[in-house]
């Protein structure tokens, strides 16, 4: 089954083609990081212009690459929402509008589905059962899945998502839009022991997550000192980075072996994070645990993960109808 995948639902256009919901035969992303790189954060209304300027050339790229054409495709696969409304509707629209006109079927994707079906797309896949961390610039949550297509969140975090924070603490410092990147690169010349940073315990005992309180102090701590020479931007970089991994391999351990699931997929656009990836690698080694982690290609938004979700949708006789629309605030069950 050859399924076309389109994501638009924040700032990446991206359009993939799969053959068997495994392999890959083209994955195209076109980044907006440059529209809104001077606003430190994404603009909805300027996503949702370029989505629109760009979709069409982006899927022609796709099926290019993959040497496919509209009549190859038996299925089409489009992100249907968690995400910024103005920008799902791109997506859905183009997708709604191939469906119909060759008459190919259709099916709606949870975007953070499709950031856990990324370990799937790697030659080690997980089997069930498994604990998925999703963390992401809108999301930061835990996901018990025990079999295909279900899902059960026992974890959340409470206010900001792990990369807006990076994306917040990196505007703080100056360091420019996206944040996880460059803060990344910054912190890897800064002491992460030199800034101590408060981690959010959950009173409630929940694995639920909170960086708010850590972007507060990031920016207490700036202001209080003043000009900062980039030492020193170093230094909170990599102390901010420090504690943002410690909280969430943390969290994600604590959470496998109280419901003793010994397979964790770490995923999303965090999961590019380096320290964050090696960090919760050293847990699992020491706790007997299989880590599954994508390619950093795979864990950023990109298409290739929501075509693999929506075949085993399609496979499974899932079918959207032409009435189906962008769902900005869709939850994933
Ligand atoms: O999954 P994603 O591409 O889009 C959403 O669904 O939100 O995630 C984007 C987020 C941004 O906040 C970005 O700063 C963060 O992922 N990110 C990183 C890294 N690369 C991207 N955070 C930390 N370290 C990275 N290397
Ligand atoms: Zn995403």
């Amino acid at each position: 089954m050859i399924v076309l995948g389109i994501e638009t639902s924040c700032d990446e256009t991206a359009a993939a083609v799969l053959d068997g919901g495994r392999k890959v035969l083209s994955s195209i992303v076109a980044s907006q990081d440059d529209i809104h790189a001077p606003y430190g954060g994404v603009v909805p209304e300027l996503a949702s212009r370029r989505h629109l300027d760009v979709v069409v050339p982006v899927v022609r790229r796709a099926l290019d690459v993959a040497g496919v054409d509209l009549a190859g495709l038996d299925g089409i696969a489009v992100t249907q929402g968690p995400g910024l409304v103005g920008s799902l509707l791109i997506g859905c629209s183009v997708a709604k509008a191939i469906a119909f006109a060759r008459g190919v079927p259709l099916v709606g994707v949870n975007h953070l589905e499709g950031h856990v079906y990324a370990a799937f797309l790697e030659d080690d896949p997980p089997t069930f059962p498994f604990l998925a961390l999703v963390v992401s610039g809108g999301h930061t949550a835990l996901y018990v899945a025990r079999e295909r297509g279900r899902y059960e969140r026992i974890g959340q975090t409470r206010d900001d998502a792990a990369g807006e924070a990076f994306d917040k603490v990196a505007k703080l410092l100056g360091l420019g839009y996206p944040g996880g990147p460059v803060i990344e690169r910054v912190a890897k010349s800064g002491n992460a022991r030199a800034v101590s940073f408060p981690t959010a315990q959950m009173s409630d005992g929940a694995s639920d997550f909170s960086f708010s309180g850590i972007k507060t102090a990031v920016s207490l701590h700036v202001r209080r000192a003043g000009a900062l020479d980039p030492a020193q931007v170093a230094d909170i970089a990599a102390s901010f980075q420090a504690t943002v991994v410690q909280t969430l391999v943390k969290k994600t351990i604590r959470a496998a072996r109280r419901l003793d699931i010994d397979r964790i997929v770490l995923t999303g656009g965090v999961a590019a994070n380096t320290p964050l990836r090696e960090a919760l690698a050293a847990e699992c080694i020491e706790g007997h645990m299989h880590l599954h982690v994508p390619s950093r290609r795979l864990c950023t938004d990109n298409a290739a993960m929501i075509a693999a979700a929506g075949h085993d949708r399609l496979v499974a006789g899932e079918r959207a109808s032409l009435t189906m629309n962008a769902v900005p605030d869709l939850v994933l069950v």
